[in-house]
């Protein structure tokens, strides 16, 4: 058990791709009803990314946001990268972000991996650090494109976003609460072979094991906490897909409304380790409510499976450290692809005749080259000629 009482997120933040699909539009071409995915599955729309974007160029621009508001980047000593959507079995992408936020050479960065719970994982280990390293701070991030096989039935729930958040000492969003209840189970519900693209799954199963898993973690949190489900305010899940969370929500806190939490998701598909903490900006952006003081639950789950239950309060001056209108921003300047564009992304081939697919829809920075299958990434401001061409060129060989 963690004994930090003061410990928690001081900064947090989320980036995902500038294109989206509507559901409406996926629909219509897969020959499905278009209900089935927004009333049965609970999704408006997916992002898509383009081949110049990727789990690093979306974790730099949720790191720049999110260090913001940090005054004292030198006492950044740590910097963990979680995903499971890695392209390199051996760099940490941590190292990428680590350079262009100029983080300093004495500061560690690797990546941890365990499927969608991996973000929390992250938060887990940044606690104990800081625990153990007063006034030091840790960047987690994490940072997940999910993609499933064209027409299989895990296509609609595909996505991707990275969030990035500050772990501190006196955190000015969310301090969280020393105990937590964990369930780990070897099961083949979702998994990755290295050399595949696409994720494999028993849907079923999976959503089976989800709301299992949370009966356990949630039965050991309240027994160490000694809390009951009356002393959770609100509500966070991992939201694979909306339906799910809504589920998981009224079989266990029926009192308990999750619309506010599951704005953002219901947009950007499933995020992997990002989507359990994209629900929790969506709900301490959206809620009209004074969230300050209040005791968030939180699910994460990660195939495979490890499951933890937990709670944090939420800090008086949450609203200070708010991006609300820049996330809006981000979600509502996307920019719609057709089913065409669509395919052709998910083949790695920025459509040739489509000026709006264009390199310049990206954050901050973009997958300029491949040498040698390394990947070389350039901020967006020294775009020039030749990195254009580059970047054409290997990504229409991709
Ligand atoms: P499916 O088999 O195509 O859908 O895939 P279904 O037949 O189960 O229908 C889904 C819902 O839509 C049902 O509602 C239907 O009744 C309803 P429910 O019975 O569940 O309440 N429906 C309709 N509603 C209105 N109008 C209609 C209509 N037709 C049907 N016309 C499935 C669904 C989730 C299985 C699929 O999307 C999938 O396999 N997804 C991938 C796996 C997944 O997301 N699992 C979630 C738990 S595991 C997890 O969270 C970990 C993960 O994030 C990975 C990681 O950890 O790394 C995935």
């Amino acid at each position: 058990m963690l004994r930090d009482t003061n410990i928690g997120i001081d900064s947090i933040a989320f980036s995902t791709s500038r294109y989206f699909l509507p559901l409406s539009v996926l629909a219509e071409h897969r020959s499905v009803d278009y209900r089935k995915y927004c009333d049965g599955i609970g999704q408006i729309a997916m992002s898509v990314f383009p081949p110049n974007e990727d789990i690093v160029t979306i974790a730099v621009d949720a790191a720049q946001k999110a260090i913001s508001f940090i005054d004292n980047l030198d006492a950044i000593d740590l910097v963990i990268f979680a995903t499971e959507s890695s392209f390199d079995l051996s760099k940490a992408a941590a190292i990428y972000v680590h350079n262009f936020l100029k983080l300093k050479p004495s500061c560690t960065a690797f990546d941890i991996k365990q499927a969608c719970y991996s973000l929390t994982a992250a938060i887990k280990m940044a606690r104990c650090f800081v625990q153990s390293n007063p006034g030091s701070k840790v960047l987690v991030i994490g940072s997940d494109i999910v993609k499933y096989s064209p027409n299989s039935s895990g296509e609609p729930t595909q996505g991707g976003a990275a969030v990035a958040a500050v772990i501190s000492e006196n955190p000015r969003i969310i301090a969280f609460e020393p105990y937590s209840g964990v369930h780990t189970t070897d099961i083949a519900d979702f998994w990755r072979p290295s050399a595949a693209k696409e994720a494999m799954f028993d849907g079923r199963l999976s959503a089976h094991n989800y709301l299992e898993s949370l009966k356990f973690a949630l039965d050991e949190y309240l027994q160490k906490s000694k809390l009951a489900l009356a002393d959770l305010d609100y509500v966070c899940f991992h939201s694979p897909f909306n339906k799910m969370a809504t589920k998981a929500a009224r079989q266990f806190f029926p009192e308990k409304d999750v619309l506010d939490a599951s704005i953002y998701n219901a947009k950007i598909g499933n995020s992997c380790s990002a989507s359990l903490y994209i629900s929790l900006i969506s709900l301490l952006d959206n809620c009209s409510e004074n969230l300050g003081g209040k005791r968030i639950g939180l699910y994460s789950y990660g195939s495979g499976s490890v499951a933890e239950y937990f709670s944090g309060i939420v800090c008086d001056k949450y609203r200070e450290m708010s991006l609300a209108l820049k996330n809006q921003e981000l979600l509502d300047s996307r920019i719609e692809i057709s089913f065409d564009e669509y395919e052709q992304f998910c083949a790695n081939v920025i459509p040739a005749s489509d000026t709006k697919c264009s390199y310049q829809n990206v954050g901050q920075v973009f997958l300029s080259e491949m040498i040698d299958g390394y990947r070389m990434y350039q901020l967006k401001e020294q775009i020039n000629k030749s990195s254009v061409d580059n970047c054409f060129n290997m990504l229409n060989i991709a």
